[in-house]
C-alpha cells in the first residue's frame, strides 16, 4: 500500500498576469512548480509523484521537476486534471494527496501531517485556517445582502488527502455531473464522505494575484 501525490498544476493563472502558467512563475529563484514538487520529494509519506501540466508545457514543467517526478498533460477544468492524475498512478497507490501548484510553500511537515490524519472514520483530510475577515454575501454590484458569520467557517487548503478508491468514484461520478468543483473535498462531502480539516499552516496560501507573488518571495529569501 502507498501513497501518491497528484500537484495539480494546469491552470492558466490568469489572475496573476505573468503571461506564462502560474506553475513556471519564479519565486525567489525558482519556478513555483519546483518548489512543491521538492516538498512532496522530501515528505516521508509518498512514494509517487505526478505533476498535471498545462498540455502545451509538459515539457518545460518536466524540465523543472526533479527526475523521479512523472509530468502528464491535464484538461480544461481543475476536475479533469485530476483525473489525468488519477489515470497514472500505479497499481500500489492506496491513499492520494492532491495539492494546488499554486501553493509553492506547502512542507514536507504539513504534507507527512496531513496523510497521518487520514484514519478511519475519515474518507478525506485537509488543512484549514480559521476565517479572519468578516464575510459578507453581496449581490453582482456588490451590494451587500447579509453579514455571514464566522464562527466555525475555515478556509481550506491543499494537499486534500483520501483514499484513491473515494477519490476515483467522486471524480467518475461528476464527470456526468454539473458545475465545476473547486477542491476534491467538496466532491467527497457532496457523496456522503466524512471530511476533517486539520490546523493549516498561514504560509501555505494560494499564489492568486500579484501580491502574493511579492509576499511569497520575501517568504523565501528572507534569512
Ligand atoms: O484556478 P484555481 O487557482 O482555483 O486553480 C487551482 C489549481 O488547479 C491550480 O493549481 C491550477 O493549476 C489547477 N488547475 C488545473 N487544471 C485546470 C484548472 C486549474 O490543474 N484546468
Amino acid at each position: 500500500m502507498s501513497t501518491a501525490a497528484i500537484i495539480v498544476a494546469a491552470g492558466a493563472g490568469e489572475r496573476l498576469g505573468a503571461g506564462l502558467p502560474k506553475a513556471l512563475v519564479h519565486l525567489g529563484g525558482q519556478p513555483m512548480i519546483a518548489r512543491a514538487a521538492s516538498a512532496f520529494v522530501a515528505s516521508a509519506s509518498v512514494e509517487q509523484i505526478v505533476v498535471v501540466a498545462p498540455p502545451k508545457f509538459t515539457d518545460a514543467l518536466h524540465e523543472h521537476v526533479p527526475a523521479e517526478v512523472q509530468v502528464v498533460p491535464g484538461g480544461a477544468t481543475r476536475q479533469l486534471s485530476v483525473t489525468a492524475g488519477l489515470d497514472t498512478l500505479g497499481p500500489d497507490v492506496r491513499v492520494v494527496a492532491v495539492h494546488d501548484a499554486a501553493r509553492p510553500l506547502v512542507t514536507p511537515e504539513l504534507i507527512d501531517r496531513t496523510v497521518a490524519a487520514l484514519r478511519p472514520p475519515w474518507d478525506a483530510v485537509a488543512p484549514a485556517l480559521a476565517v479572519v475577515d468578516t464575510l459578507k454575501a453581496v449581490d453582482n454590484r456588490g451590494v451587500v445582502l447579509r453579514t455571514i458569520d464566522r464562527t466555525g467557517v475555515w478556509a481550506v487548503q491543499t494537499p486534500q488527502v483520501s483514499s484513491r478508491a473515494a477519490l476515483e468514484r467522486v471524480h467518475a461520478r461528476v464527470a456526468s455531473d454539473i458545475g465545476a468543483a473547486t477542491d476534491d473535498l467538496s466532491l467527497v462531502e457532496r457523496a456522503g464522505g466524512r471530511v476533517l480539516l486539520i490546523e493549516g499552516d498561514p504560509a501555505n496560501f494560494k499564489i492568486t494575484h500579484p501580491v502574493d507573488l511579492v509576499l511569497a518571495t520575501r517568504l523565501v529569501t528572507s534569512p
